[in-house]
């Protein structure tokens, strides 16, 4: 019988007998080797990362070849630690989870491989996860909210306002034109002479900083539009940097930090309740690295209360790169059947609509 076939008889009995659903979260797209394991598509039993921050702050980002490098090196280590920690074993497992896209295509192929080799030896369903739906399902761990929604999703490498009528499906109303917040951050904070990543750093700056003293351009764009452009602010910060410097004069750098972040807050804040109002939803969650922004989450709050809808923001730890967030967001694909198959590859630039579009083998039929 070919893994197919099997995969397909292993889900049809786990069904029947309902069994809890333990599903496996692999994650290699960036610079965490990370492995989870979540019962029933909420709780988290295990979630191990490794991080690779310091070997990357050395070159001030991260760099791809020596992402890919490690991830060989830590992924099966992770995987292990995760299900030791979990108290499971492979047999007990549902299904295996893991991020095929966006990402580094290098680090990437490490985490599909070993998914589809766990996969392929013990006969599990395999399904390949969309990064940033990943970041989105972080906010349904443990509980929390339920679509319909709108996700404000704000990571290294995107910032996109997204409309989830349901699970599973996600429409886009606005996205970057050309930087990502989070990349705005580690560009500035470099430009500043601050660690990579960037963001905490300019974080902790600027809440001892007058937001006040320099004043940033915010890039509203069209009226109306639900689209974000941060390269014109991250250019004036340079300059103001720059023609300081000229003049012999040193601004300070908490001050820097807080006018940058708050027309980065802003501009995310105001978009966001524009979404709200425009979809007519009540809930909101933030998504990705970003989404651990004090200021944001000050701001957002705030106007969430003004407004009159929710917001909810994962833990700390569930912002940045994690396994569990994909294993929680291969849930409900579990439960409809649909699943990839061995030939799962991994894509730099994946769209989310071409994800949750498939191909997947139906095993529920
Ligand atoms: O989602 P993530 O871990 O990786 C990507 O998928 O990109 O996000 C990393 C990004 C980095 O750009 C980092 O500077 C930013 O999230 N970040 C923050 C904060 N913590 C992390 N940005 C602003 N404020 C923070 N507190
Ligand atoms: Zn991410």
């Amino acid at each position: 019988m070919g893994w197919l076939q099997r995969a397909k008889s292993k889900y049809q009995t786990d069904r029947a007998a309902g069994r809890p659903t333990l599903i496996l979260g692999i994650e290699t797209s960036c610079d965490e080797t990370s492995a989870a394991v979540i019962r029933g598509g909420r709780e988290i039993l295990s979630n191990i990362v490794s991080s690779q921050v310091e070997i990357h702050q050395k070159f001030g980002g991260v760099v791809p070849e020596v992402a890919s490098r490690r991830h060989v090196e830590n992924v099966a280590i992770v995987v292990q630690e995760a299900l030791d920690k979990a108290g499971v074993g492979l047999d007990d497992l549902s299904a295996v989870a893991v991020t095929y896209g966006p990402g580094l295509v290098g680090a990437l192929l490490v985490g599909v491989t070993a998914a589809k080799s766990i996969a392929y030896a013990r006969s599990l369903p395999l399904v390949g996860v969309h990064h940033i739906a990943g970041h989105i399902y972080a906010n349904f761990l443990g509980g929390g909210m339920e679509p319909p929604l709108v996700a404000l999703v704000v990571s290294g490498g995107h910032t996109e306002l997204i409309y989830m009528p349901q699970h599973g499906r996600f429409e886009f109303l606005g996205r970057t034109r050309d930087d990502a917040a989070g990349e705005a951050y580690d560009k500035v904070a470099r430009a500043m002479g601050l660690p990579y990543p960037g963001g905490p750093a300019i974080d902790r700056l600027a809440h001892v900083g007058d937001p006040e003293k320099i004043v940033f351009p915010r890039a509203w764009l069209e009226e109306g539009s639900l689209d974000f452009s941060f390269s014109g602010l991250k250019s004036a910060v340079m300059n103001a940097l720059h023609n300081a410097k000229q003049r012999g004069e040193r601004l300070d750098p908490a001050d820097v930090a807080a006018a940058f972040q708050a027309s980065v807050v802003d501009v995310l804040t105001e978009k966001t309740v524009l979404a709200v109002r425009r979809t007519g939803v009540t809930n909101v969650v933030v998504a990705g690295g970003v989404a651990a922004n004090r200021g944001l989450r000050d701001k957002l709050q705030e106007r969430a209360g003004q407004e009159g809808f929710s917001v909810l923001f994962p833990p700390l730890s569930l912002c940045t790169d994690n396994a569990a967030m994909i294993a929680a967001a291969a849930h409900p694909f579990y439960e409809k059947g649909w699943f990839h198959n061995l030939d799962l590859n991994a894509y730099a630039s994946l769209p989310l609509t071409q994800w949750e579009a498939g191909p997947f083998v139906d095993l529920a039929k």
